[in-house]
């Protein structure tokens, strides 16, 4: 076993490190209190490549590996979880997505675009009333011949006012229950597309969340993905690799509160010498460092197995399962090592208290991972 990275490796974590520190941590506290779009930073990480990282360069994507997008979304998540749960949805369900089992025309079509950051995409799975329970879809697409007519509310929407194109799930056949979900591509100047309210959010406030509304949409049926009926094993099956990205954000997050732990512990004094000479805060660091290291390894499993082509799904919810619980208790302790200065917005480490939470939330709840696990382990 290796564990070694590759050159190309280690020239894209350099990468994503140096963008996030000189690019999207200048303007992160003023976004977050704001609950403001990073626009032109997104349109850079287009430009230098990671919107579209694994995406085959004949549609402009980068040809990298997995394990090169979780060494960039970890370094892109220590500075800014909202820059990079926008750039986890683009890459690893909405590029991914159409990539693996769109049609040729509909590759042409959406993947240059999305890979370059001129457009954005999102993933509409979660309705007000299907959220872990993902099978109970209630919008629905009526099969109109050489159309779909698209009905239906999606909720809690990332990129949903930034979006330019929507992968939704929605029902055909209800008789069929999960097999009857189709997965449409549908774009936002489609007539009856409705972007609803923005979700005013505890953390990753520069993402904007939205619902979205769909009355009478006229879908064309060259852009539904797969077979009829193929939608909900699209969804589940997209998953597994966005599961890898948010595992990979909350990995992020806790290396990050590590990273800054370590540096302030190392400047503030307190009974005539540096925090870091106590022990209660040294033993604090090697607890944190440990988790990192062990979140980061199972990251790291789940991607090599995707580039494999083996079966990831257990991995990439053990890694979001784990990584998540790690973002929380290391953003709990970063706020602890910084004392008063760690509960004001100004030492950053607040801000990735409260982008943590939703790591165990979306892309399926730590629950959903226990159950999806599980079932892997009984089957
Ligand atoms: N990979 C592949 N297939 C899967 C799968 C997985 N991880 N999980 C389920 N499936 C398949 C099953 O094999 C089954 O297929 P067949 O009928 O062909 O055998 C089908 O899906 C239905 O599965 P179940 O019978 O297990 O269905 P269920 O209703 O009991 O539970 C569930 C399924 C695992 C709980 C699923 O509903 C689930 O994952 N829920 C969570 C939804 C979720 O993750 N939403 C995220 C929205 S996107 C998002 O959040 C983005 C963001 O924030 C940034
Ligand atoms: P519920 O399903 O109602 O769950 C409530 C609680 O019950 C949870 O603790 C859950 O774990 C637990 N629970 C439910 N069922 C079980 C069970 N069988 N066993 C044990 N416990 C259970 N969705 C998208 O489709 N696209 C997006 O881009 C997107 N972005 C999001 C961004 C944000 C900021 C947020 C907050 C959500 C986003 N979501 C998105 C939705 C997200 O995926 C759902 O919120 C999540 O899947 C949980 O669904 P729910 O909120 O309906 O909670």
């Amino acid at each position: 076993m290796n564990f070694n990275l590759t050159e190309e490796q280690q020239a894209v974590r350099d990468a994503a490190r140096e963008f996030a520190e000189k690019e999207l941590l200048p303007g992160v506290i003023e976004r977050d209190n704001e609950q403001r779009f990073p626009t032109e930073e997104i349109k850079k990480m287009g430009e230098l490549g990671f919107m579209g990282m694994m995406v085959d360069p004949k549609y402009g994507g980068g040809g990298m590996d997995s394990v090169s997008y979780v060494l960039a979304m970890e370094e892109i998540s220590k500075i800014d979880a909202s820059a990079s749960v926008c750039m986890s949805v683009n890459n690893s369900l909405v590029c991914w997505g159409i990539e693996k089992f769109g049609t040729e025309e509909q590759k042409q079509k959406y993947l240059p675009k999305l890979t370059s950051g001129e457009w954005i995409g999102g993933f509409c799975l979660s309705e007000p009333e299907a959220g872990s329970d993902a099978t109970s879809q209630r919008t629905t697409a009526e099969d109109k011949g050489d159309h779909y007519l698209l009905n239906g509310t999606k909720n809690w929407i990332t990129n949903g006012n930034s979006g330019s194109v929507f992968l939704v799930m929605a029902q055909t056949n209800p008789e069929k229950k999960h097999k009857g979900i189709n997965c449409l591509i549908v774009e936002k100047d489609m007539e009856g597309f409705t972007v609803g309210k923005k979700e005013d959010k505890l953390g990753i406030r520069g993402s904007d969340t939205h619902s979205l509304m769909f009355t009478d949409v006229k879908v064309p049926k060259e852009n539904r993905i797969g077979e009829d009926g193929f939608g909900f094993t699209f969804a589940m099956s997209t998953l597994n690799g966005g599961r890898i990205g948010i595992a990979s954000q909350a990995l992020g997050i806790a290396s990050g509160a590590l990273e800054r732990s370590i540096a302030y512990s190392k400047e503030r004094k307190a009974f005539g010498k540096e925090i870091s000479q106590h022990q209660a805060i040294q033993f604090k660091l090697a607890d944190m460092a440990t988790k990192v290291e062990a979140a980061r390894l199972l990251c790291l499993k789940a991607a090599v197995l995707k580039d494999q082509e083996q079966d990831y799904s257990q991995a990439s919810a053990m890694a979001k399962l784990y990584a998540s619980e790690v973002a929380m208790a290391n953003a709990v302790e970063a706020v602890q090592i910084h004392g008063g200065y760690g509960y004001v917005k100004e030492y950053h480490v607040e801000r990735m208290l409260r982008d943590a939470k939703i790591t165990q939330i979306y892309e399926g709840t730590s629950e959903i991972q226990k159950i999806v696990i599980s079932r892997g382990l009984l089957k």
